[in-house]
């Protein structure tokens, strides 16, 4: 099967990174969102990398036209879906949300291989909300998606083999180096281990064990990781740590982190987080 046009439904943080690495790789892309607002910071986001990306050599002028050609933005799902051969979708992290929006691509579109960027919720259980569970598999890019060399694609309970494959193969045509998670373990590989250390972070500043300043620094200077927990989890976004404290099983629930989301700093995309990025 050959991937043209990919669609990417989501533009956030991940889904703009998504979409840009996908129409580096060539491929037709379509983003949709359900606000322009939203779109235009993702086409904004989007436009500064790629300029970096110029103005340190390591694309031309006539790359980067070529790129942004390639690159399209609708808030009209029809438009975005119909005729992908492929659909990444990265909604936000919640169960019935993802499933409702998977429910409406089937609507527009009957053909395309369907892929979660989810976090860590269950692959088999999103599967369901598809006409096609064999057709479905967990597409998982980390942040920064166009620095981040891994994806993790995850086997759901009824994701054949053929789109496994075909999953590997386009992931590796991004210039990513795939790895296949063969069970659908809640957090997959990387954020089972992760999730839970970053939320056991926050619980120490919570329960003031000590300073979120203190915290970081241990990890960064004891064990070389490029950023603290804290910081980690600012970057990572506080809504995606909370509502997996929601929805899996293997986090801990931290008050702290409930008020952060409550209180709408989610970190350093809404300027505010644990720490200050503005
Ligand atoms: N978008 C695009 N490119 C970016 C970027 C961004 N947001 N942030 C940094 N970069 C690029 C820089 O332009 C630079 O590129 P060049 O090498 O071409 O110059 C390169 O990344 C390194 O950046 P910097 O020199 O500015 O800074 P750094 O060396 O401190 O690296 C970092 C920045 C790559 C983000 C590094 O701090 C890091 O690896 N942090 C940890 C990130 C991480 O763990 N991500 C996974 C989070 S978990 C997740 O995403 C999954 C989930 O579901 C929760």
């Amino acid at each position: 099967m050959e991937i043209k046009k990919v669609a990417v439904v989501g533009a956030g943080t991940m889904g703009s990174g998504i979409a840009q690495v996908c129409a580096m790789a060539g491929y037709e892309v379509w983003v949709r969102d359900i606000s322009e607002e939203i779109l235009n910071k993702a086409k904004e986001t989007i436009e500064k990398n790629l300029r970096k990306a110029v103005n340190k050599g390591k694309i031309s002028v006539t790359k980067l036209k070529e790129i942004e050609a390639k690159l399209h933005f609708t808030t009209d799902l029809k438009e975005a879906v119909e005729d992908a051969d492929l659909v990444i979708e990265a909604v936000p992290e919640v169960m019935d949300l993802k499933k409702q929006v998977f429910k409406e691509i089937c609507e527009y579109n009957k053909k395309a291989i369907l892929a979660t960027n989810t976090s860590g919720l269950s692959i088999t259980e999103l599967s369901k909300a598809t006409d096609r569970p064999d057709k479905f598999v967990g597409m998982h890019f980390f942040n920064p998606v166009p620095v981040m060399a891994l994806v993790e694609v995850i086997k759901g309970e009824y994701t054949s083999e053929e789109t496994v494959k075909i999953a590997v193969e386009f992931v590796k045509s991004l210039g990513k180096t795939p790895v296949v998670v063969k069970k659908d373990v809640t957090g997959f590989i990387v954020n089972r281990c992760l999730v839970p250390y970053l939320v056991l972070a926050i619980q120490d500043v919570e329960n003031g064990v000590a300073t979120k300043e203190e915290i970081d620094a241990t990890m960064l200077y004891n064990y070389k990781f490029p950023m603290g927990p804290i910081e980690l989890s600012d970057f990572v976004g506080l809504d995606i740590l909370y509502y997996s404290t929601q929805q899996w099983d293997i986090v801990p629930k931290s008050k702290l982190l409930e008020e952060k989301f409550k209180a709408k700093e989610l970190g350093m995309k809404t300027g505010k987080g644990f720490y200050d990025w503005r």
